[in-house]
């Protein structure tokens, strides 16, 4: 079904909430809105209906085994639509919340079957973004809402990434600027002996071992332990740009460099549009698509935007600098792997 989207730009010296009015309205009718978070920007609808959830899947074309994430405004609306929530939960959320840390907690009789992927699990998560804050309280519902893009592409960190994938697909698109951490929350399960981290995010495994010393990466599970049931979503091939992707894991600088140059200068890349996305300050211009990052956290607040930009200048190559995966290192690298057409390792 195609719809008429329309376009709010968020106006920061204007009253908020009568900004997000209609937006509200659209989500308690059933309707779907897309708006910033502090990660990502999110597709969002009334959790607590069904036939909204549902036309979320339709809308990014995202296979219906794939669970959703439950967005509050509130840390007294989790014990709602979570049962048996652990005293851990409460330390977390008391050291966490809000920002990008998603819970998987017992799910209650009110979040429906198509949130969850038929899990009796649900994902709960309290946006650190006033402007998805004000939205949740004034639609007075639970929105349940997965990332803003068309699946298997890359997250949108902007309005404009949202348009690109769902134009006619919503009903509103929220512009509030770029995200903050660009990159998706860090998805925890602590309903598993021992707890495991699905997703690494901003809020990192070095922190969250602080609270749990046992928790385990997803990535540590045997193929036996069964990964896609414990994450439904790790098994899709994600955050791919049309350009194709080659991760170098590099020791250094020089040694990636001197694999760009290598590259630059084979007869098969000869004619292709190379674009060259790096952790480190490089020492030439070896494109005019370079990009560096400089720190892992600035890495992962442009990843996205820079694949959907080298895309869009139609880059044929991307040639991506390895960061060393531990912090927020660890977000970045589970997302590059995902994005990775090949890697090498040098
Ligand atoms: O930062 C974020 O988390 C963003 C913003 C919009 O909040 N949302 C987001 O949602 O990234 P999505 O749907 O793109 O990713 C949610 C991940 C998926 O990998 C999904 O499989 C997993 O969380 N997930 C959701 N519910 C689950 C459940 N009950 N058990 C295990 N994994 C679950
Ligand atoms: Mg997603």
């Amino acid at each position: 079904m195609v719809k008429k989207t329309k376009y709010l730009k968020i106006d920061e010296s204007k009253n908020l909430s009568e900004q997000l009015q209609e937006a509200a309205d659209i989500i308690r009718n059933g309707g779907l809105v897309a708006f910033p978070t502090e990660t990502v920007y999110g597709l969002g609808a009334n959790a607590l209906n069904a036939e909204a959830v549902k036309s979320i899947f339709a809308a990014k074309n995202r296979p219906a085994d794939n669970p959703v994430i439950v967005h509050i405004a509130n840390q007294n609306d989790l014990s709602r639509y979570a049962i048996e929530v652990p005293n851990i939960a409460k330390t977390l959320i008391h050291a966490f919340w809000p920002g990008p840390l998603t819970l998987v907690l017992r799910k209650s009789a009110e979040i429906p079957m198509e949130v969850t992927a038929g899990s009796e699990t649900v994902t709960i998560r309290f946006p650190d973004h006033k402007i998805a804050q004000e939205l949740i309280r004034l639609a007075g519902v639970p929105i349940a809402a997965p990332s803003a893009n068309t699946s298997g592409r890359p997250s949108p960190t902007t309005a404009q990434h949202v348009l690109q994938d769902l134009d006619g697909k919503v009903d509103l698109i929220i512009d509030g600027g770029p995200t903050n951490v660009g990159v998706e929350s860090t998805v925890l399960d602590i309903t598993s002996q021992p707890p495991l981290l699905l997703r690494p995010g901003q809020v990192t495994f070095e922190e969250l071992q602080a609270f749990l010393p046992d928790l385990q990466l997803l990535t540590q599970l045997t193929a036996e332990e069964n990964v896609t049931v414990r994450s439904p979503g790790m098994k899709y091939k994600h955050y791919s740009p049309k350009s194709t992707v080659l991760l170098i894991h590099a020791h250094d600088r020089a040694t990636f460099e001197k694999k760009v140059r290598e590259v630059l200068s084979s007869e098969k890349h000869q004619l292709q549009k190379i674009g060259v996305l790096s952790l480190d300050e490089l020492s030439e211009k070896f494109s005019p698509y370079q990009v560096s990052a400089k720190t892992p956290s600035k890495y992962a607040h442009i990843l996205f935007d820079i694949f959907r930009n080298f895309e869009e200048q139609e880059v044929e190559l991307i040639l991506v600098q390895a960061v060393p995966a531990t912090g927020v290192g660890r977000a970045v690298m589970d997302r590059l792997t995902r994005a990775a057409d090949e890697e090498v390792w040098i």
